[in-house]
């Protein structure tokens, strides 16, 4: 396909999550080669029906393996786990889109931690997380979802959050809202921070300093006072909490790009705002986010949370987990 061919010249249409003719998102991609993103289009009702009929295949894999025993491994820390599901939902993904259009590039959790070089660059990338919220998944607590993010010329262009257990379907399209099960979403709006719902995650982090900022910012933000702060375990769905107005803002330092790639345009989408920690603009590979209901609540928790050492997502020799700065 021509990057230069028009917005109606082809209509191909992709199935994310696809078996025979069962797709969890069917998307047309000729905006993303002519540059008119106000042409990509998503076809909700497709994948309504696929949420519906209870057909989505590899949420089926993520379920039947939930209630089972898992062999669990250790990547970056004891808290950093892989299981078998994780490795092969995230094969099962790309090997369907990569069928499809060999010349995308993916950035996937566990390709990552098996050692591919994590790049983002400004070609067509999928950005997958096969199970976020892995610790969840191997002692049935149950938020767990899948996350696929697409990005081109570095820019997300659509995201899905799948809480599998749930049976949420979270997905945002640039420029075309943010839905949860073909319902439209929209954060709260709160400006007070005094009145906000705060989401943040300890992360797998187990160092002294990890440790000691995580906490002492949580401490920072229950003095000011907030009504509370929450976690459940996995980033995606957190920050998704936002984008339905369940929760006002989000924060994490440590995540990395495929735990909130697609969750922040979902958010962005649904009116909130999405930045660095530190005030500056959102790098999904810098490791830091906050996700608000207003610009006026992610301010308030910049100012008042302080972020570890960590190197980012990109960073050569950064492994998957690895904490401090190279
Ligand atoms: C983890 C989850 C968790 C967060 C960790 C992430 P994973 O992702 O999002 O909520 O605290 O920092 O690594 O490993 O379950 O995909």
């Amino acid at each position: 396909m021509s990057r230069t061919s028009g917005a109606h010249t082809r209509n191909t249409q992709l199935c994310v999550l696809l078996q025979s003719d069962v797709c969890l998102l069917h998307v047309s991609f000729p905006c993303f080669y002519s540059h008119q993103t106000s042409e990509f289009t998503l076809l909700v009702s497709n994948l309504n029906h696929a949420v519906q009929s209870g057909s989505l295949v590899v949420p089926q894999v993520v379920l039947s393996a939930f209630q089972q025993h898992k062999e669990v491994k250790l990547k970056s820390s004891p808290a950093d786990l892989v299981t078998e599901t994780d490795q092969r939902v995230e094969k099962i993904l790309i090997s369907a889109i990569r069928n499809r259009y060999p010349q995308h590039r993916f950035i996937g959790e566990e390709s990552v931690a098996a050692g591919e070089r994590l790049e983002l660059t400004d070609s067509p990338t999928w950005i997958i997380d096969p199970i976020d919220g892995t610790v969840n998944f191997v002692h049935r607590f149950p938020f767990v979802a899948i996350s696929i993010a697409f990005t081109f010329n570095k820019q997300i262009q659509f995201g899905i959050v799948y809480s599998c257990v749930e049976d949420k379907l979270f997905y945002a399209q640039r420029g075309g809202g943010a839905f949860l099960n073909g319902e439209p979403l929209y954060v709260s709006g709160q400006q007070d921070i005094s009145r906000c719902v705060v989401v943040t995650e300890i992360g797998a982090e187990r160092d002294d300093v990890a440790l000691s900022t995580t906490t002492s910012n949580i401490c920072r933000l229950l003095k000011l006072p907030v009504h509370g702060v929450r976690a459940l375990g996995t980033a995606a769905v957190d920050m998704c909490q936002v984008a339905t107005g369940g929760a006002d803002a989000y924060y994490h330092i440590g995540m990395h790009c495929w735990d909130i790639a697609a969750s922040a345009i979902i958010v962005q989408e649904a009116g909130g705002v999405v930045m660095d920690t530190d005030g500056s603009e959102f790098d999904m590979m810098s490791r830091r986010v906050i996700a608000a209901s207003s610009a006026t609540v992610a301010d308030r928790i910049a100012q008042v949370i302080q972020a570890f050492p960590c190197c980012r997502d990109d960073e050569d020799n950064c492994r998957c987990g690895a904490t401090g700065v190279n």
